[in-house]
């Protein structure tokens, strides 16, 4: 069933998924590998759709997938689809300028995070609302970690009650990263990356174990078993 976003939503989710999935290896783009039958980027969107708050949707796809996707994502909501970049950061400022005037958040969410909650996109909509420029979910390290030369020496031990696993959705008011994009040099893996380079303050929520991300094979038969546990949303 096709999920109606709302129109008096203030939320627009940014879905970067032109990358090519190479730590999963061989199989096409990641975000159109399946899972449980379904690509990823269908997961993903349709738990993005289920967030109350979402007015827009974004989506930057592989370049030379993007009216396959534009099909793939028609039935489940009414999705902007653009071609990414050969970046992640490029692919994210392709989207951003396709946000149309409007929601005044922005979330950026990785559609390798496919099992991600309609939950956690409201809880970081949320706490920009509250007045945050800048908003991450994270979640405890809990392996003990350590520094490590090049050739394989241990250097040290690092507290780890200071660290956190960064995930996405994160969330922005609409002018501090539209800031960050327009000045940013180096490609970063993130985008409140982007943000703290601009000295703004940047907040965390609790994230999901749901929200973990695909990166190796591991990692998507993994979520074969989790999608048992997360079933699907009901389109609000
Ligand atoms: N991404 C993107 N454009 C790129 C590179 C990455 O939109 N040029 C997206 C991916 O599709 C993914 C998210 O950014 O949803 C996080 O990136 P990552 O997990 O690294 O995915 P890939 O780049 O596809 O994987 P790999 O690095 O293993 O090739
Ligand atoms: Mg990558």
């Amino acid at each position: 069933m096709t999920a109606q976003l709302n129109p008096r939503g203030d939320v627009a989710v940014l879905v970067p998924a032109a990358g090519a999935g190479v730590r999963l290896g061989p199989g096409g783009p990641k975000a159109l590998r399946r899972l449980g039958g379904e690509p990823l980027l269908v997961h993903a969107v349709r738990r993005v759709a289920a967030a109350p708050s979402v007015h827009t949707i974004v989506v930057a796809a592989p370049p030379a997938d993007t009216d396959a996707v534009r099909g793939l994502l028609a039935p489940i909501a009414a999705v902007t689809v653009v071609a990414g970049g050969a970046t992640r950061q490029e692919s994210v400022a392709a989207a951003l300028v396709a946000v149309p005037a409007g929601p005044e958040i922005i979330l950026v969410h990785d559609a390798a995070r496919a099992l991600t909650p309609a939950a956690l996109v409201e809880s970081v909509a949320a706490a920009v609302r509250a007045g945050a420029d800048a908003v991450i979910p994270v979640l405890q390290v809990v392996d003990t970690v350590k520094e490590v030369s090049a050739d394989g020496v241990v250097l040290g031990t690092v507290d780890r009650s200071a660290l956190r696993a960064v995930q996405t959705p994160q969330g922005f008011r609409r002018a501090v990263l539209a800031a960050a994009h327009a000045t940013a040099v180096d490609p970063l893996t993130d985008d409140a990356g982007l943000v703290e380079k601009q000295g703004v303050r940047v907040a965390c929520v609790a994230g999901s174990e749901y929200a973990r991300k695909i990166t190796r094979p591991f990692d998507l038969a993994l979520a074969e078993h989790l999608l048992i546990a997360a079933p699907a949303p009901e389109p609000p």
